[in-house]
Formats: C-alpha cells, structure tokens, sequence
C-alpha cells in the first residue's frame, strides 16, 4: 500500500515504477480511502501499542494505492526494497529512504508473511479483482 502522506506528495507514480522494475506483478491495484474503522481493523495487530491512535488517524487521513503484488520471495524481496520502518534508519536506494517523512509517515506498507498477505489482499480486493 502507498500510505496516504505519500499518494499527497505525488510519489505514488515513482513508487509504483520503481516496484515494477524490481520485478513485482501486479496482481490487483485500487485507489481508494480507509474510514477510520477500516485502518483499525487493518493494523488490529498494534491495538495495544501507544502509536496506534495516531496511525489509524493518519492511514484514514486521506486516499492510498492498495496493491496485491507477486514475486518468488516477495515478501522478503518487497520489505528489502521498502526498507526499515524508521526512513532514518533505511539504507540508501530503499523506497522510504526516498520517499518517506517520518517514522510514523514512511511512505508504503508492506506485509510481513506470506499469511498475512492473503489476508490484507482480501481485506482490499474481491476474487475478480486478483488477476
Ligand atoms: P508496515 O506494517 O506499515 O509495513 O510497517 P512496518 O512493518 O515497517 O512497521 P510496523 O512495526 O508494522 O508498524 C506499522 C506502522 O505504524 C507506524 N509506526 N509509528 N511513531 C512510531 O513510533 C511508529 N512506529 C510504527 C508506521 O507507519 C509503521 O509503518
Ligand atoms: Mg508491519
């Protein structure tokens, strides 16, 4: 997913480029807005952690480009080329090195297991919406 701090600044047609390239396929691609409940539900996982607030307000904040992306290893590979959580902290050439504000607004999401990735792809796409 391109977060919504990123989809304002204009990044998302970079981001997606740069996602292609390395050899990602698309699978399902949707320019669309979280309410607030929907940001919840997807990060449910960081429900007792003290930034949780604020990321559900900022993932509700405004449109984001939701993706369902497939690679050998893309889990792996699609986390390497996002980078660390904290763009401070990610390594030169990586996307939130590049594009991300802060830690908090650091540009894309990306899944982190092959399980959760179904889930958060069904969570945005219906069946004849995966090709
Ligand atoms: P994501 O799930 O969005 O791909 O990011 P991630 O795995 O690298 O990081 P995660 O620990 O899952 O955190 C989810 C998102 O919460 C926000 N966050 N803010 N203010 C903070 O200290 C803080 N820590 C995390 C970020 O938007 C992070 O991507
Ligand atoms: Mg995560």
């Amino acid at each position: 997913m391109i977060k919504p701090e990123a989809m304002a600044a204009g990044h998302a047609g970079k981001i997606l480029d740069l996602v292609l390239s390395k050899g990602f396929r698309l699978v399902s691609l949707k320019f669309t807005q979280l309410s607030e409940q929907e940001a919840g539900k997807f990060y449910e996982v960081h429900k007792e952690r003290p930034f949780y607030r604020d990321l559900v307000n900022y993932m509700a904040s405004g449109p984001v480009l939701a993706a369902i992306l497939e690679k050998e290893n893309a889990v792996q590979d699609f986390r390497a080329l996002i980078g660390a959580t904290d763009p401070a902290e990610a390594a030169e050439g990586t996307i939130r090195k590049r594009f991300a504000e802060s830690k908090a607004k650091n540009a894309v999401h990306g899944s982190d297991s092959d399980e959760n990735a179904a889930i958060e792809g069904a969570f945005f796409f219906t069946g004849r919406e995966q090709y």
